[in-house]
């Protein structure tokens, strides 16, 4: 543990304070819980902070835990213990593979190796332009569809032969594509 806790947190960058409509997402959630239990929201937090910025960081774990008045511990805890949260920046497409023995026998494996040849980065890794990131899942309860994944914990893809990888990768870098332009162009003045 730091030394320097009390002072500067040396190499911690800072992520971005929780903007005001995360919070008052935060609070619909609270709300659904007896007020002397409000720590019972703390995975609906989580997830709205994962959905607004792609992961957890510490410094969101700190605010939930103020929000929630429980301790940091506490809630770095639920965070690591759910595979569902991701505690560094990933791409803008989060591609989870599952890769659990049923679907490895069904080509689970084999679709995992074609993502990381295509996207030229291995498990758990981002690629350099920061849009795909590629993960291996846990089952996700669609063992006969196999090879299946998830893109960002969302959106499940079935039966995903080489052919189908290839035109959903190649379908999401084009939508990306396009709205860097867009977002470009309306940077214009
Ligand atoms: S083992 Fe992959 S979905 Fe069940």
């Amino acid at each position: 543990m730091s030394t320097h806790s009390h002072q500067h947190d040396h190499g911690h960058v800072p992520s971005m304070p929780l903007s005001a409509p995360m919070l008052a997402l935060f609070d619909k959630e609270v709300a659904k819980y007896p007020a002397d239990q409000k720590q019972s929201a703390v995975m609906a937090c989580l997830t709205i902070v994962q959905r607004e910025r792609g992961y957890v960081s510490i410094d969101a774990e700190r605010e939930i835990a103020l929000h929630l008045g429980m301790p940091v511990i506490a809630v770095h805890e639920v965070t690591t213990f759910y595979n569902m949260y991701t505690q560094h920046p990933v791409g803008k497409y989060k591609l989870n593979v599952c890769t659990n023995l049923p679907c490895q026998l069904r080509d689970g494996a084999k679709a995992l190796k074609h993502l990381e040849g295509k996207l030229g980065i291995t498990m758990g890794g981002t690629t350099p332009d920061g849009v795909f990131t590629l993960q291996q899942s846990e089952c996700l309860g669609a063992c006969a569809d196999s090879p299946v994944m998830l893109v960002n914990d969302l959106t499940m893809c079935s039966f995903m032969s080489n052919e189908k990888l290839d035109q959903l990768i190649d379908g999401l870098r084009a939508a990306t594509d396009g709205a860097g332009v867009q977002n470009h162009k309306e940077a214009q003045p």
